[in-house]
């Protein structure tokens, strides 16, 4: 049976979130595929995981032997979120840009799950497991646009995902979506629609070749 982690982080809610509502295409049509599969929901913005702290950090390193009560506490957590990477045949994350990068739950996340000598190293645990980030964004960052080099949130995850974790890569990205509440970017809405149209067609798409994928 397929498994799939699905993880939001947008602070708002419901249809009001692009990187939710696409997302949530994206996981329907995958579940349309895989009737009887498990999803792992993580909703990042409504149950953040704790940062890390340096007890739960310095865990990774120690001996299960030598953890401390408190460490071996802080990691038997960490563990939990890594398994959940580790147990999944692919993985569907919300990426809302938030100052130009990944909000500060995602990250918190990320710093949680990316474990050397574990997912992250030589030969990463979840290596190979497709991934597709849902990257919304009020504006555009894309090729030949003013704010091309404040992007960081594909940037990095890129590193990190890909990177870092060895996972098999691939973005949604719904843009100019406050096109809509801001008076002046009224003209770019034609280009916000257009994009988010085809982010629901790339959900559709993405997710029944991804279901079809992991099936095989
Ligand atoms: C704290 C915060 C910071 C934001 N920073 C940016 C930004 O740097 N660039 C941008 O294009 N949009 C920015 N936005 C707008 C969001 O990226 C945009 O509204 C996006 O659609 C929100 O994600 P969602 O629709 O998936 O919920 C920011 C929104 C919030 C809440």
């Amino acid at each position: 049976m397929a498994t799939l982690l699905h993880i939001d982080s947008s602070v708002l809610p419901g249809e009001a979130s692009s990187s939710r509502s696409v997302a949530d295409a994206f996981r329907k049509a995958w579940e349309e595929q895989h009737p009887q599969g498990t999803v792992i929901y993580r909703d990042l913005a409504a149950d953040p995981v704790p940062h890390i702290t340096a007890v739960a950090w310095s865990a990774g390193f120690a001996a299960p032997s030598e953890r401390t009560p408190e460490q071996s506490a802080a990691f038997a957590a960490r563990v939990q979120l890594i398994e959940e990477l580790e147990q999944a045949d692919a993985v569907l994350i919300g990426a809302p840009m938030h100052n130009y990068s990944i909000p500060s739950t995602l990250k918190a996340w990320l710093d949680n799950v990316l474990l050397l000598g574990r997912t992250a190293g030589e030969t990463p645990s979840a290596q190979g497991t497709p991934v597709v980030v849902v990257a919304s964004r009020g504006g555009s960052y894309a090729p030949g646009t003013p704010r091309e080099g404040y992007e960081f949130v594909q940037n990095y995850l890129e590193a990190v995902l890909k990177g870092t974790l060895g996972l098999d890569l691939d973005f949604i990205v719904p843009e100019l979506t406050m096109a809509p509440r801001n008076p002046a970017m009224s003209e770019l809405i034609p280009l916000y629609e257009a994009s988010r149209e085809r982010a629901f067609a790339d959900a559709a798409t993405k997710a029944k070749e991804l279901a079809e994928r992991v099936a095989a």
